[in-house]
């Protein structure tokens, strides 16, 4: 049986989607659980875009084993410099370098010859090779080039030494017969194709990103790269989640198999969302609460001999009390709140903190209970953040439901930071969800101090 490689680039394409800010301990903790569910690459990052996602990568080469990292860099040598010094001590690496091969791309975004870019990508894929020997060439917009130069490129960069040749549908535009034909016309043509791995990379805008990736690996591709509940921009990466399910489901009618494990997609996509702050909807395909969530009619339906391998994720993993408890919470600690609400809408809240070790009180009025209890922890806390967006849902079933609280807020000109908070008290859930994004902005704050930028 043909066996397809996972590339999972949440973190690095993933990440791009609007109001995605994780910190480099989350991002740590998404890379554990894709080596649990079996993902074979993990694209970490792009470390020449800032200092703390250097320190993202190289925390993640040093610490994550088992499974192949590999950094992003354009095609000039300084960012590829970067990114083999995150990728030092990882046990496996790759660097991913590219540039763009569409006659629009080249013209008007990079104001290139097609002569330059193809000198650029051959001396970036060797100069990459002088660090790692595994280097991932992406040919971006490929699906708009001009189909000889596109050849052309390939030969060239796989006779550099590229190992990988990622052919991306940039802007999610393909159909999945396009992939297909896109595909086998590269195995046809491209000379030299069999001394490399074609990896397919698609974006959703038409809706199609699974369907294009999966047309990909049927016509041949040997690698699908892809996000977990398919973040992104735009409308997002291909998800992952869907075709580990479409290959399990269908492994022995396409013959075609991966090494994930999907008993691991639910953990893995509350684990994505939790720490994004990127709901998934009830009827997300797989992942989502409504997706074959024990119906047995819709079970029944996929019918003998499939083993109905959709059970395997419609499973509760909902262990309250761990959730209640297992939210990161260091730095600001809610002790305790009182509310005493005043005629129709109005409230005061009295909120006392553990603020990094001292107890500390104060008291705030708002339009409503946790309106009041935000402010109250602004005085205390004493950053001046906007809040973007705030969400409460129930967890679990009956009398042991949970309140579950995300938040998001801006700091500065810094992005996104979300902060999520579970309790049985759907006030408390709120207050520790905003006081669980406090926290990162202040660890935020802390770290990029020491990286000397303000
Ligand atoms: O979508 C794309 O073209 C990409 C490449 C930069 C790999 O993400
Ligand atoms: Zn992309």
């Amino acid at each position: 049986m043909h066996r397809v490689s996972m590339l999972d680039t949440s973190l690095r394409d993933g990440q791009k989607s609007l109001g995605i800010n994780l910190s480099v301990n989350e991002k740590l903790e998404i890379s554990r659980q894709l080596v649990r569910l079996g993902v074979d690459v993990i694209e970490a990052g792009y470390p020449a875009a800032s200092p703390l996602e250097l320190e993202a990568v190289r925390k993640i080469a040093r610490e994550i084993k088992g499974v192949i990292i590999c950094g992003f860099a354009r095609v000039n040598e300084r960012e590829i410099d970067c990114c083999a010094a995150a990728l030092k001590e990882a046990g496996q690496s790759r660097i991913h370098t590219g540039i763009a091969v569409s006659p629009f791309y080249m013209e008007k975004k990079l104001r290139l010859t097609p002569g330059q870019v193809v000198d650029l990508a051959v001396a970036a894929v060797k100069h990459a090779k002088k660090y790692v020997g595994d280097v991932q060439f992406y040919a971006e917009d490929a699906f708009r080039s001009d189909r000889a130069f596109l050849v052309q490129v390939l030969e060239k960069v796989i006779e550099a030494g590229a190992t990988v040749v990622n052919i991306p549908d940039t802007l999610g535009y393909a159909t999945p017969w396009e992939c297909g034909e896109m595909i086998s016309y590269i195995r046809n043509n491209v000379r030299n194709i069999h001394r490399a791995v074609i990896s397919v990379h698609c974006h959703n805008d038409l809706g199609m990103a699974t369907a294009n990736s999966l047309a990909g690996i049927k016509a041949g591709a040997d690698q699908v790269e892809g996000t977990i509940n398919g973040i992104g921009e735009r409308a997002g990466n291909t998800c992952l989640e869907e075709i580990i399910m479409a290959l399990y489901s269908h492994r022995s009618s396409i013959g075609i198999q991966c090494g994930a494990k999907p008993q691991e997609l639910t953990a893995t996509s509350r684990l994505v969302s939790r720490l994004t702050g990127v709901p998934v909807p009830a009827h997300k395909a797989i992942v989502g609460s409504n997706a074959y969530s024990g119906d047995p009619a819709s079970l029944e339906e996929i019918g003998p001999g499939e083993n109905a391998p959709l059970e395997i994720v419609a499973q509760d993993d909902h262990d309250l009390s761990a959730l209640e408890t297992g939210i990161e919470q260091r730095g600001i600690l809610i002790k305790n709140i009182s509310i005493t609400t005043t005629g129709a809408s109005r409230a005061t809240a009295t909120v006392t903190l553990d603020l990094d070790g001292n107890t500390v009180t104060e008291a705030a009025c708002g339009a409503g209970p946790v309106d009041a209890v935000f402010k109250a922890v602004d005085l205390l806390v004493g950053e001046q953040v906007y809040l973007e967006d705030f969400m409460l849902k129930s967890v679990g079933r009956g009398r042991e439901t949970l309140g579950d609280a995300t938040v998001k807020v801006r700091y500065g000109d810094k992005g996104l930071v979300v902060g999520r908070g579970v309790s049985s008290d759907v006030i408390e859930a709120s207050a520790r969800a905003y006081a669980n994004a406090l926290s990162k902005v202040k660890t935020m704050i802390r770290e990029n101090a020491a990286q000397g930028r303000v």
